[in-house]
């Protein structure tokens, strides 16, 4: 690990207390120009350290640069041990995943941008992703599952979210089927679940989870033709609770339901963040617009509603969306 990287590291665990120059050394191994050094190049990244003269360096409150050592000490423990590259810009966090998990990047691994020039949504849309506002992260998963089933790991990372988001903020979030997550009638995350079939065995290779969160309010705004529908989490950053922290708790919620995703209990929560159960909708597919009621969630959380026959049928993910009309 770089001396900067082990500085950094060193900064973030001990976030609440002053380090001094004198320790860092020590703990680290290196000489205090060296510690001086990287100091300042985190500073030039971003970081606001404060330095007092008794006391020694501190990562301010309110510092919140997305890096793997702002990660690593919220994760749970089992988790300690993954890979997770940070960038400050990238095209897209999914496509490189993707890449990396050809290459044969082992389960868990994590992808993660201040911004991304080439964000991806669902059906072919793009994804705004503006830097310093939001979170914009893949994981990559590697579930026993068939590729029908793979819809399950979407509604799994949905509930997933949710449960991230209530334990460091409180705040219930719902979810619109299949997977936008909502906060007070306003979308604040999506998620872009793509797969990797094995043609032969028909099983799932690798599953890559796209999650784009938008943790604060962006510095211009949402673009007029998202001002309607996008939110965030919050309006301004607040205080203490950094997106590296919510980043981890997200990898940690995650990770424990896909790695056991015969258990469907998770579908229970599902349906009752559900903002759409019990809702006349509107059904998009094939360049067609229908109307429905949308009655359950099924075991591998495909949608089942109503049609306007009258009849149930059940929706899977693919090339379908819909809009609540009540
Ligand atoms: C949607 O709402 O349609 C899904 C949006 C998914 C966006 C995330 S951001 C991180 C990852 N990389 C991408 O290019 N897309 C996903």
């Amino acid at each position: 690990m770089s001396v900067k990287k082990s500085v950094l590291q060193a900064l973030e665990e001990n976030r609440e207390t002053s380090i001094s120059g004198e320790q860092l050394a020590k703990k680290l191994n290196i000489s205090r120009s060296s510690v001086w050094k990287a100091i300042k190049s985190l500073k030039e990244e971003g970081y606001t350290i404060g330095a007092t003269t008794n006391k020694g360096y501190r990562l301010e409150a309110g510092t919140d640069v997305l890096s793997y050592e702002g990660i690593r000490p919220w994760l749970a423990p089992k988790n300690q041990k993954i890979s997770i590259e940070a960038f400050k810009t990238i095209g897209s966090t999914n496509q490189k995943a993707k890449k990396m998990a050809m290459d044969g990047a082992i389960q868990g691994t994590g992808i993660i941008s201040e911004e991304q020039t080439q964000g991806r949504g669902r059906l072919g849309r793009s994804f705004y992703s503006p830097a310093n506002s939001g979170i914009y992260m893949s994981l990559i998963l590697r579930p026993n599952v068939y590729a029908n089933e793979a819809v399950l790991v979407t509604t799994a990372v949905s509930v997933g979210v949710c449960r991230a988001i209530k334990k460091v903020t409180k705040r219930d979030t719902q979810i619109k089927w299949v997977n936008d997550i909502y906060l007070d009638n306003k979308k604040i995350c999506g998620i872009l679940t793509e797969a990797v079939t094995n043609f032969e065995t028909g099983l799932v290779e690798c599953v890559i989870i796209g999650i784009g969160l938008n943790f604060r309010q962006p510095e211009n705004n949402f673009p007029e033709d998202l001002k309607e529908i996008a939110g965030s989490l919050f309006e301004e950053k607040p205080d203490t609770l950094t997106r590296n922290r919510l980043v981890a708790e997200i990898i940690n919620e995650v990770l424990v339901l896909c790695e056991d995703l015969e258990n469907r209990d998770f579908l229970g929560e599902y349906k009752q963040r559900s903002m759409v159960l019990g809702h006349k909708i509107k059904v998009h597919h094939q360049n067609n617009w229908s109307f429905a009621r949308a009655i359950d969630i099924s075991e591998d959380g495909g949608l089942i509603i109503e049609n306007e026959a009258g009849e149930l049928e059940t929706l899977s993910s693919g090339e379908i969306s819909i809009r609540r009309m009540e």
